[in-house]
């Protein structure tokens, strides 16, 4: 016979199961309730089955579940939808799969809330039908309410094709939601395996792309198509690698060796950057001195302005604990990007690298630099600027290729960005590129240069074949003479001290300064506010 339910007020405080048993009904019904929903979890959980997962691995892949746990603080991954079922494709025979090939929750990265979703291979090939991508919707909605950062781990076929014009609109409703995220909560992708089609714009529309060596692949259309509708032979490594999307399209930014330390540099980025554009970016005390001075770095510029030298070494003497995230470290290597501290203070450091074309602004470091700058300005993240650069690439490739355009853009996102803007001329300083590097006139707080640098309309070579031209044809000897023009123009132009005086340029600081001043300036910063006109927004030069 059962217990009657009691009145709440006699209710007494559960202390021991059999209390609970009494008042919830029969042992064997709950054993059974508990019993079904245990089958359904592990029904959900097993994916495609441990033979699709053996097949998995065999590729160097993990699993959507192990990357998950890998990815996540341990113990703090906390599941949306494991029981929600996929409506079955317009063919006959389709199986309904419990989770439909995607994982999706929340959890921590070193304490702080992430939102996932994981796409699991095994069950259709990871592809997106419509219960998928309601589940990513969903994750990706609580991420923008709650101003957390957004994290896809991507390994899909594409539209599931079962489920033809659904398939389409499911992505529809994710890429969406990247639009109306964006500049609101930092959006990540990991590409984990192959991912055709749909698959790829929505991690293209995100901030940061991920790539794993070897085993994850991203084209609009794969290499079947390719040989189909073009008739050209190409290998999945070649068309859409983790090699050619680092180095020559720029869709990846980070590229790693395999998924466990892939998922690794992700919890790195994360703790660069603030959970949504309301926030600060998370401070982070490595106990390196404010005012620690680099006596190398007064060494640091050969004497011959020709000679390369690398940027990176100032970039790591100057910021908190040596520690830079270099972002899109192997595409358009004239121009380093990425994310350091100093005094604790995330910063995004904008560079030329002179070892590499000289440092010169190409169309693809543009792009890049731009990229960079707005997502730094979308984000509460300071700019930092380090300039040696001789100019805009000259030449009919870059030209018909859009640099006008290009370099419009980087142009442009300095002009728009309103976070806190510093700059340091180390060497060459020439002409637009001047300008366009965060210079005073378009905008910078505080520009700085270093006594070696050289601030002016052209480098003193081609300076002095246009101006002083007739006389050095009418020398004697015409290498001579221009020879001589050229130290006329080195000593009176190719200096940082026409800029001083003008005010242009801040201060003049030792090389061994740079740190404790760039540290004195974003302090200072702090508190800088920008109004600017109301508009729907700018038409940046796409
Ligand atoms: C349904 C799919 C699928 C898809 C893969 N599978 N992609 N099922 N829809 N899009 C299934 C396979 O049938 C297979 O099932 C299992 O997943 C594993 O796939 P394999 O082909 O065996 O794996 P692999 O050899 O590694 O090749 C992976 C792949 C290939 C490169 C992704 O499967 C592929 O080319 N898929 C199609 C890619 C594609 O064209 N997608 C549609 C794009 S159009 P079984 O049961 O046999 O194991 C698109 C439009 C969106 O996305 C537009 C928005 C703008």
């Amino acid at each position: 016979m059962e217990k009657a339910p009691q009145d709440f007020e006699d209710t007494p405080l559960k202390t021991d199961l059999s209390d609970c048993r009494n008042n919830r009904g029969p042992d064997w019904a709950i054993q059974d309730n508990l019993a079904s929903l245990k089958r359904m979890r592990d029904e959900a959980r097993s994916g495609g089955g441990q033979k699709r997962i053996d097949e998995q691995h065999s590729r160097g892949k993990l699993t959507a579940r192990e990357r998950v746990d890998l990815l996540l603080d341990e113990g703090s991954f906390e599941e949306f939808d494991v029981l929600k079922a996929g409506r079955g494709g317009h063919l006959q025979g389709e199986k309904e799969h419990l989770s439909d090939g995607v994982i999706t929750g929340h959890g921590t990265i070193d304490g702080r809330e992430v939102f996932i979703f994981s796409q699991d291979f095994t069950v259709i090939g990871g592809s997106l039908g419509e219960a998928h991508s309601e589940k990513i919707s969903k994750v990706m909605d609580h991420a923008v309410r709650v101003g957390a950062p957004f994290i896809g781990l991507n390994d899909s076929g594409g539209a599931r094709i079962q489920e033809g014009v659904d398939a389409l609109a499911a992505y529809g409703e994710i890429f969406n939601r990247n639009v109306m995220a964006s500049g609101v909560i930092p959006q990540i992708s990991c590409i984990m395996g192959p991912c055709a089609g749909g698959a790829v714009y929505s991690p293209a529309m995100t901030d940061f792309t991920f790539m794993v060596d070897n085993s994850s692949y991203m084209f609009v259309t794969g290499p079947n198509v390719v040989k189909t509708v073009i008739h050209q032979e190409i290998s999945f490594d070649d068309l859409g690698g983790a090699g050619v999307h680092s180095t020559r399209s720029g869709v990846a930014h980070f590229v790693l060796p395999n998924d466990i330390l892939c998922l690794r540099e992700v919890r790195r980025l994360i703790n660069y950057l603030p959970s949504n554009n309301n926030q600060e970016p998370p401070l982070l005390d490595l106990r390196d001195p404010i005012d620690r001075k680099d006596p190398v770095l007064d060494y640091l510029v050969p004497v011959s302005p020709n000679q390369p030298y690398d940027m990176k070494v100032l970039i790591n003497s100057v910021l908190d604990g040596a520690e830079f995230l270099e972002v899109h470290e192997r595409f358009a290597k004239n121009l380093i990007v990425g994310f350091g501290r100093l005094g604790g203070k995330t910063i995004g450091l904008i560079a030329n690298q002179p070892a590499i074309l000289a440092g010169v602004l190409d169309s693809n470091a543009s792009a890049k630099g731009a990229r960079f700058v707005r997502f730094c300005d979308a984000f509460n993240i300071p700019l930092i600027c380090f300039v040696d650069v001789p100019g805009f690439m000259p030449g009919p490739e870059q030209e018909h290729g859009g640099i006008i355009r290009h370099g419009a853009k980087l142009l442009y996102a300095f002009i728009e960005a309103t976070v806190p803007r510093i700059t340091v001329v180390v060497r060459k300083a020439y002409g637009g590129a001047y300008i366009v590097m965060n210079s005073k006139h378009i905008g910078a707080d505080i520009n700085y240069a270093w006594p070696t640098a050289e601030i002016a309309v052209l480098g003193p070579r081609g300076a002095a074949e246009v101006i002083y031209r007739r006389e050095i044809q009418a020398a004697d000897d015409p290498s001579a003479a221009l020879m001589e023009k050229e130290a006329i123009y080195r000593k009176t132009f190719a200096n940082p001290f026409l800029a001083a005086k003008r005010g242009y340029i801040d201060d003049v600081i030792f090389p061994r300064d740079t740190r404790g001043r760039l540290i004195r300036s974003l302090q200072v910063l702090e508190g800088k506010h920008t109004v600017r006109p109301k508009r729907k927004h700018g038409n940046i030069p796409l």
